[in-house]
């Protein structure tokens, strides 16, 4: 009997917080709307609840947290040392809050996306589902979006795109309200460009034949 096998894209996720974004791509991993499996989870935060989501998951996870005195390049290269571990096809920043260097970001070419809350070139940093939410308040905006793109460089959210969505704020919003819809959008859209990263990657594999 001749069967193929085809590997399925292993994705480490980066994550400073609560995790939702992480749930999201565990949720569609677990039920096969993504080809992909999370073979670890680190995060910059002891008490981030995406260290618990992953155990619950019975996914591998790690903190690393920065030490006293330690510079942005000295940590980058240890966690780039723990991403490497784990054999990644794709490392995915999903509500990580830390400016990757090239001393991370070399180590894995054209593999890191990053997942934020604002429209290309629009908002970048933190608070941008607030930030937009104020400029609609005072009349400058009726809407914001997400975006998924990749992270060649240093700079802050801002890359190549591989996907966005808008978001309408509506005149009887609040924060909570606009909030809620900007996050089952990016859960939404993540685990959609993530879909489309694996399906671009398991096509550029060669497949091995197991007989
Ligand atoms: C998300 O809005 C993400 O886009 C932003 O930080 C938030 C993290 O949410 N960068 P969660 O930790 O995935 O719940």
């Amino acid at each position: 009997m001749v069967s193929t096998h085809v590997p399925t894209t292993r994705l480490v996720v980066l994550a400073s917080g609560n995790g939702s974004n992480l749930q999201a791509v565990l949720d569609a991993c677990a039920t096969a709307v993504l080809p992909a499996r999370v073979v670890g989870v680190v995060s910059n935060t002891s008490t981030a609840f995406a260290l618990q989501r992953a155990a619950t998951a019975g996914v591998p996870s790690v903190h690393v947290g920065a030490l006293e005195g330690e510079s942005r390049r000295d940590y980058d290269g240890r966690l780039a040392e723990v991403v490497a571990g784990f054999e990644p096809d794709l490392v995915v920043l999903a509500g990580w809050m830390r400016i990757l260097s090239d001393a991370f970001l070399g180590r894995f070419p054209d593999r890191v996306v990053n997942l934020h809350p604002a429209l290309p070139g629009e908002l970048p940093g933190t608070r941008a589902i607030e930030r937009a939410w104020k400029q609609a308040l005072a009349g400058e905006r009726d809407e914001s979006g997400i975006m998924v793109h990749h992270v060649p460089d240093e700079g802050v959210d801002d890359g190549p795109v591989i996907a966005t969505v808008r978001v309408p704020i509506r005149p009887d919003d609040t924060l909570a309200t606009f909030e809620q819809r900007m996050h089952d959008a990016e859960h939404r859209l993540l685990v959609d460009a993530l879909g489309g990263l694996c399906r671009d990657l398991a096509a550029a594999r060669p497949t091995s034949t197991i007989r």
